[in-house]
Formats: structure tokens, sequence, C-alpha cells
């Protein structure tokens, strides 16, 4: 644990930042396809991973660069490589990345990379897989299905904005918070109710939910279940590791037992209520690109990137930026310029 946290102390996208272009371009090994990055996203699994702070619960093999979603051309294979040709703009995940996204090149598992959504750019395309993934696996298996009544927080954020119209398109009423500087174009995602968390409090607001999506953690997720029905599901990317997380995390005995009993609070909250508590951990999945390029091309899902310019050179200010959390969308750092 303590080499672990020293290895985030060395910061890798700092690193690679400052080196540039002055590195050697990687070979693709077997498998792999070689990309000239377009453009990479700056997610808070990001700024989080940098700083050291979800050193516990993410398992990592150094070395490890930070960053996890592109976009770009493919400009080299290696062998064995027969689903993607040179000079196909491809998005996808690089869950095994040694170098920081902000390194214009980059190998990839073939595998893990798919055709853009042919109506998205790069700058849209590298802010939808982790996202994208993270709002098809919290809904997996919890809904919300059509009819259902759900809130969704941080309608603004990256995964809010995508939320939000996921769950239109399964047929929810979709509530969501988001301040007052966001509240319209929140709202023209289709957002039926917004909750400006500057002015109101959405618990006197909101009850008998279906489902609450918690992006917040800390709080909020105890405060779900104020809001949610007896048999209703707190989903959330943010709060407390349950059990089924930690072994999807393949945490150890130790760390599952201490999540255990620091989730006691909210395993009695969640029984009180009759409701049910799930943490979902993203996990890179292909199948999802597919899933994301349809709602993507189908006009389903319109993807939502920050106005703020970064280059590859500036990926620290970016990382600051998202430290913030006042995003718009995704944060996207952006090679073209
Ligand atoms: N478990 C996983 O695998 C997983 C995957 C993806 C994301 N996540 C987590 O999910 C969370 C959201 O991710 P993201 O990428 O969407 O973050 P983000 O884009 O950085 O979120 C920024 C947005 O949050 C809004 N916000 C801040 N405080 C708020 C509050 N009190 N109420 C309502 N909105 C608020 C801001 O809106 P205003 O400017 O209007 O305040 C801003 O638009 C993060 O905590 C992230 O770590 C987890």
């Amino acid at each position: 644990m303590i080499e672990f946290r020293s290895e985030m102390r060395h910061g890798p996208t700092r690193e690679t930042a400052v080196a540039g272009d002055s590195r050697d371009r990687p070979k693709p090994g077997r498998g792999e396809v070689l990309i000239k990055l377009h453009a990479a996203a700056v997610n808070p699994a990001d700024f989080l991973s940098e700083n050291g702070k979800n050193a516990f619960v993410v398992k990592t093999k150094f070395p490890h660069g930070s960053g996890l979603c592109v976009s770009g051309i493919v400009v080299a294979k290696g062998a064995n490589v027969t689903a993607r040709d040179l000079g196909d703009a491809v998005y996808g995940y690089l869950p095994d990345a040694v170098l920081s996204t902000c390194a214009a090149f980059q190998p990839a598992h073939a595998a893990h990379v798919r055709e853009m959504p042919l109506n998205a750019d790069f700058r849209e395309a590298a802010g939808l897989p982790l996202v994208g993934s993270a709002v098809i696996q919290a809904f997996g298996q919890n809904g919300p299905r059509a009819g259902d009544r759900i809130l969704i927080h941080e309608g603004g954020g990256a995964v809010g904005s995508f939320a939000i119209q996921y769950a239109k398109f399964l047929g929810a009423t979709v509530f969501t918070t988001t301040s007052t500087e966001n509240a319209d174009w929140v709202r023209e995602l289709g957002a039926d109710g917004i909750l400006d968390y500057q002015l109101v409090d959405y618990r006197d607001e909101l009850r008998d939910l279906d489902m609450v999506l918690d992006t917040l953690g800390g709080d909020a997720t105890f405060s779900a279940f104020d809001v949610i029905r007896p048999g209703g599901a707190v989903v959330s990317l943010f709060g407390p590791v349950d059990d089924t997380a930690a072994k999807q995390l393949k945490l150890n005995p130790l760390m599952r037992q201490v999540l255990w009993f620091k989730g006691r609070d909210l395993r009695r909250k969640a029984k009180e209520k009759g409701a049910r508590y799930t943490f979902v951990p993203m996990v890179p999945d292909c199948t999802h690109l597919a899933i994301i390029q349809e709602l993507v091309e189908s006009g389903t899902v319109r993807p939502v990137v920050d106005t703020a310019s970064f280059g590859p050179a500036s990926a620290m200010e970016a990382l600051a930026y998202q430290g913030r959390g006042r995003a718009q969308g995704t944060i996207v750092l952006d090679f073209a310029g």
C-alpha cells in the first residue's frame, strides 16, 4: 500500500505532459493497434487516482498512466489484428495504459476500441466510454423501467447529462439536481423536474421514487433513502462500496471486512426503508461501446462536452479544473490544437 501511494505521488500525468512528443512512438504489440490521439477525457477518477485518493479500492499494476477514455486514428497495427484498419477513427478505453492519456500515441488492445459514432466528433467520442458504461451498468440490474420515477444527481455533469437522456429513452420520469447556472440546458436534455440545489432541498420536493442514481456520495447517499419508496433502488457511483462490488473489485478479505463495517449505518437505513443499496464500480466493457454508438447515432443521447479548452501540455490544469467539480459535461484534452 505504501509503495502504491508513493507511485501515485510520482504523478503519471505530470511526467507525461512534461515529456510531451519527445517520447519514442510506442510499437503496438500482438493484438494491439497504435492510436494517434485526437482527444482524451479527463474524468473524476483520473483526478482521484492522480492524487492517490482511490488507491484503496482500485487495484493497479504499475507502471500505469492516468486517463482511460480516448478517441483518435489507428496509425499502426500489431500482429493478429483483423477487426481494425489503418485510418479507422476509433474510440474506447485504455485500461492497461502505461503512458497517461496526454501522450499522443497510445497502444490499445484492438478489442478495447471501436469505430466512433458517425455523428460524434473526436472530443465528444472521447467523453463517452466511461460515462456511458457507468450509466449502462448502473441502470443494468436496477432499471429504471417505463413509468418509473428517478432522481439523477448532478444533471450538469458528465454522468448526469448522459443518464438523464438514457433514462428518458427508457421511459422514466426524471428529476435531477443542478445549479441555477445549468438549469436551462439540463432541462433541454429531457429532465422533467429540475431541483436547483442552490434554492431548494430535494428532500422537501420528492417522495416515493423508484430509483435514485447517487453520484454525490457522503450525506447524499443516506438522504436518498428519504425519497425512495419501499422496494426501490438506490444505486451509487460514489457512495460506500458494498460487498458485491468489493468482490467484483477483487479486494482482499481484510479490506472487505473494513468496508462491511463502514457500511453498517447505510445497510440499517436501507433495511428500515425496505429498499436496495448497490454500489456500481464501472468496469470497462467493450460491448457497451456498441450500445453507446447506437444511442448516439440514433440521437437518443447527445454527448455533452465542457467548453473549456485544454491541450495535452495543459493536462495538469485540466485535472485541477476537474477537481473543482463544476464541469458542464465531460472535460476533454484536445490534441488538434
Ligand atoms: N463508480 C464509478 O465507476 C464511477 C464512474 C463514473 C463517475 N463516477 C463518479 O460519479 C460522479 C459524477 O461523475 P461526473 O463525471 O459526472 O462528474 P463531473 O462531470 O465532474 O460533475 C460535475 C457536475 O457536478 C455538479 N454538482 C456539483 N455539486 C453538486 C450538487 N451538490 N448537486 C448537484 N450537482 C452538483 C456540477 O454542477 P453545478 O456546476 O451546477 O454545481 C457539475 O456540473 C463523480 O463522483 C465520479 O467519481 C463513478
